[in-house]
């Protein structure tokens, strides 16, 4: 391995620290606790596994955590309900309904209907509209968390070629239009793209958001380019022992770490850098809703 290893765990927690920092400032100099409620709609597995970690990471930087869980067959009125009820609510500054929803639920529609000020996930129609056109907005946390990292490892990002294999609203969209309005030249590749092998090889910036196990291999990246993998799969390891599996990212890490510049891994990459941002944002929200100064640092 020749590429340098960003360290999104050791990264998000300096962020944390940050938040927490803030947090204390909040309650110290204006006795204000930013909030953040989580709503969760049914018992998916990995749902409450990223709910309960939210919700501990929340009370560990010193704000307030607010779960709703919901059953699987809530009628979306009342899920609404909740939503409104949320959106009222002064010691709230950020809601999260947790997604996938169950079938029945319009996913749009309720996220919509989230006030934007509070859409700490950045996924309302009013915040995809101002970051579009550059405008103030929130930003959805895993692209705002691969920005961070960028930043931090390139200084400035402008004038590079960026490519974002994806296109996904929590991903692929945001990273382009946030890449862009770093001065970045950026392409986004998707399932689709033809010849992506040669457009991925432009790059001096790869973001990889497919969710496909270890597709872009390194014979793709260009020599020192940075590449931030995104992808989460968990693939069988039967060397490991009986029915148990690993974590393998969008890219395959050896051959691309063996010609990158920097490369994040999987785990412990961009992963630990999603709830990050999700408590600054929220501490961003808290900040706007009461006129104050908005931490630096935290936000694109
Ligand atoms: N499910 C998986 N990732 C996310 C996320 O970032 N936000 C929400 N609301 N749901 C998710």
């Amino acid at each position: 391995m020749t590429a340098t290893l960003i360290d999104g765990k050791a990264f998000a927690g300096h962020v944390r620290a940050q938040v927490a920092d803030h947090v204390a400032r909040l309650k110290e100099e204006h006795g204000i606790t930013p909030g953040l409620a989580v709503v969760l709609v049914g018992e998916d597995p990995a749902s409450q596994v990223y709910v309960r970690s939210k919700g501990k990471q929340t009370v560990e930087v010193g704000m307030k955590s607010v779960e709703h869980k919901l059953d699987a067959t809530t009628s979306e009125q009342d899920l609404l309900a909740v939503v409104e009820q949320l959106n009222n609510d002064p010691e709230i500054h950020g809601i999260l309904v947790q997604l996938p929803l169950p079938a029945h639920l319009d996913e749009d529609l309720v996220i919509n209907s989230i006030a934007p000020e509070k859409d700490v996930d950045g996924f309302h129609i009013s915040n995809v509209g101002l970051l579009g056109t550059g405008q103030k907005s929130m930003v959805p946390c895993t692209p705002l968390g691969c920005l961070m990292m960028l930043r931090d490892y390139h200084g400035s990002l402008s004038g590079l070629d960026a490519v974002v294999i994806g296109r996904s609203n929590i991903v692929g969209k945001p990273m382009a239009q946030l890449l862009l309005g770093d001065s970045c030249t950026v392409t986004i590749a998707h399932s689709r793209t033809k010849d992506l092998a040669e457009v991925v090889r432009r790059a001096d910036i790869v973001v990889a958001a497919v969710g496909r196990p270890e597709m872009v291999p390194g014979d793709w990246i260009k020599p020192g380019a940075t590449v931030i993998d995104v992808g989460i799969n968990r693939l069988d390891a039967p060397e490991k022992g009986e029915g148990k599996t690993r974590l393998v990212g969008d890219v395959d890490f050896h051959s691309c770490a063996a010609v990158a510049g920097a490369i994040t891994p999987v785990p412990g990459g961009v992963g630990p850098m999603t709830i990050a941002c999700l408590l600054a944002n929220t501490v961003t929200a808290c900040c706007r809703a009461n006129g104050l100064a908005e931490p630096e640092g935290l936000t694109a």
